[in-house]
This record gives structure tokens, sequence and C-alpha cells, in this order.
């Protein structure tokens, strides 16, 4: 079947099957969010696999979805410290690992463990493959603020193109996991946060380029890929979420067919508080 009937969709269906049908060859980015195997309830077992078969089961996703990534596509895919060695080990004998990124969730210190250390990150691997893959740094770059430009106002600063268009992310990344409080929040155990999601779409699909999420979730690819003009093709088997990922989408074109009034000088960040009051129904 031909690629175009299957983006900016979503599909109540098990990756596995879906993923099948997709055209080899035909993907520019991979974002995977799996089940962890931690034994979150997403309404089916999905998380609740025994080690070993958890293992397989994760080797059997990633060689099909491998097969329809580009040759100069790439893949990001979270993970925990449980069994991110197994999963990056695997990865490594296929493709390029270009980074393991850290998402510190901003988790406030109240207790925790009491016999080994308390876990508050998840790691993100970051995978090529080809060493041509596709990496828009200026896309993704982190703007300095009035006063470190000032700082950095010595003569042999001046003129340095990092200072002017900001500096490239590093692999630790700071980015609080979602609250009540936070309006893109949904009703899920393992939401992850749009700021996240969106510096991989931007950094690593061409805009028109095709995101593939294998488990949507809340949708949070599809959203990121709405929100930066990419296309998206993702997955999700609980009926319930899949409902959820629709709502959240309908939402979203709404926002586009119908923007609020901004400020004259709005600038991004304005325009980000507004739509999240929108999606939040506060607008
Ligand atoms: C870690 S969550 C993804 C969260 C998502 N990134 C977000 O931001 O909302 C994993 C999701 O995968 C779904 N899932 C599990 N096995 C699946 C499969 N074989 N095919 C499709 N979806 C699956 C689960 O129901 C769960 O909602």
């Amino acid at each position: 079947m031909n690629l175009e009937s299957f983006t900016d969709q979503v599909f109540n269906q098990d990756a596995l099957e879906g993923m099948k049908l997709l055209p080899n060859e035909s993907i520019d980015l991979i974002i995977a969010d799996p089940p962890y195997n931690l034994g979150k309830d997403y309404g089916n077992d999905s998380d609740k696999r025994e080690s070993e078969e958890f293992l397989r089961w994760t080797e059997k996703w990633l060689n099909l979805a491998l097969t329809k990534l580009k040759p100069n596509g790439s893949l990001y895919i979270f993970a925990t410290w449980r069994y991110s060695p197994e999963i990056f080990v695997f990865l490594k004998s296929k493709m390029i690992m270009l980074n393991e990124i850290i998402w510190d969730r901003k988790v406030p210190s109240m207790g925790g463990s009491t016999r080994r250390y308390s876990s508050v990150h998840d790691t993100i691997g970051f995978f090529a493959k080809s060493k041509e893959h596709y990496f828009d740094l200026d896309s993704i770059r982190i703007p300095y603020d009035e006063e470190t430009k000032k700082a950095r106002s010595r003569s042999i600063f001046v003129g340095k193109k990092w200072l002017e268009v900001g500096y490239n992310p590093k692999d630790l990344w700071s980015v609080s996991r979602l609250h009540r409080i936070h309006a893109e929040r949904e009703d899920h155990p393992t939401q992850k946060p749009l700021e996240i999601v969106e510096r991989m779409v931007r950094a690593s699909c061409p805009e028109n380029g095709i995101v593939l999420d294998p488990f949507a979730g809340t949708g949070t690819t599809a959203i990121a890929c709405l929100q930066n003009n990419r296309r998206f093709i993702t997955y999700e088997l609980n009926p319930e979420y899949y409902e959820l990922i629709l709502n959240r989408i309908n939402r979203i074109k709404d926002f586009f067919l119908e923007p609020p009034e901004l400020p004259k000088n709005n600038h991004s960040s304005e325009k980000n508080k507004q739509m999240s009051l929108f999606l939040e129904g506060k607008n």
C-alpha cells in the first residue's frame, strides 16, 4: 500500500501488526516510548512481561521498525536503567549510537528509596542508521538570555555564532515530568512532555518528513508533528487512549483553524502558552 494512505493517522492496533504494512525505508524518524516492563497499568498487560519475554518482544518490534527507516533516518528510544543496557547493546549491533540522553524528570526531593539511590531519570537512546543521518542543530539551539549575553561581551566572544544563535542542547535534559497543574497533562501514567518530543522532531525529521511512533499513549508525537509541520504514523493498543488521542488532535486542529487573538509582539513562548490554555479548554 502507498505510504500516503497511512500518514497523519492514529491506528487502534498492535504496532507489530500495523508496521508490517508500511513500505520499507520510508520513515525519517522513529520516536519509540515502549512499555518499560515496570508493571504499569495501560489497560493491558504490555508492561508486565517476564524479563526474557520482554527482551525478545523488544528485539522483534525493533527489527521490524528498523526496516521501515530511511538510510539517513534515526531513532530515539525511551528506556529506564533496568533494561537500557540490554536494549542499547542490541541496537548498537544494528545502528550507530549517537547519544545516551538523560531525561532528568525534576522529581522533587521528598523521601525516596532507602536501600539505594532514588532513580529520577529516564534514559533515552539516540541512534542513527548511517553517518549521513539528518540532524538540524539550528532548529533546536537554546538562546542565551540577555544577562548571559552581556557576561560574554568580552572582545574574544564578539561575533561568535553560538552567542547569537544560541547553544546546542547537551545530553542532560532537565524538563519537569507532567503534573496535574500542567495544561498539556492527560490521564495516562507515562505521558511525555511535548518539550522533549518536539526537540526530537525538529532536530531529526525534516519539514514534511514522516515520524513513526509505535506506542502512542496520549499521542504526544502526533501533537508535536502537527505543531511543527511534520507528518506522523502512530499506533495505540488501548481503545480509551486511542479516543483520547483523537480528541487531543481535534483540539489542536481547532486551535489552528481559529487561533485566539495574540498580542502584536507575540513570540513563540506566548503562542505556546495560548495553545496550552486552548488545549486545556481555558481559552
Ligand atoms: C510508555 S506509553 C507511551 C506514552 C507516550 N509517549 C505519551 O507521551 O503519551 C506506551 C503505550 O504503548 C501502548 N502499547 C503497548 N503495547 C503496544 C503495542 N503492541 N502496540 C501499540 N501500542 C502499545 C500502551 O497501551 C501505552 O499507552
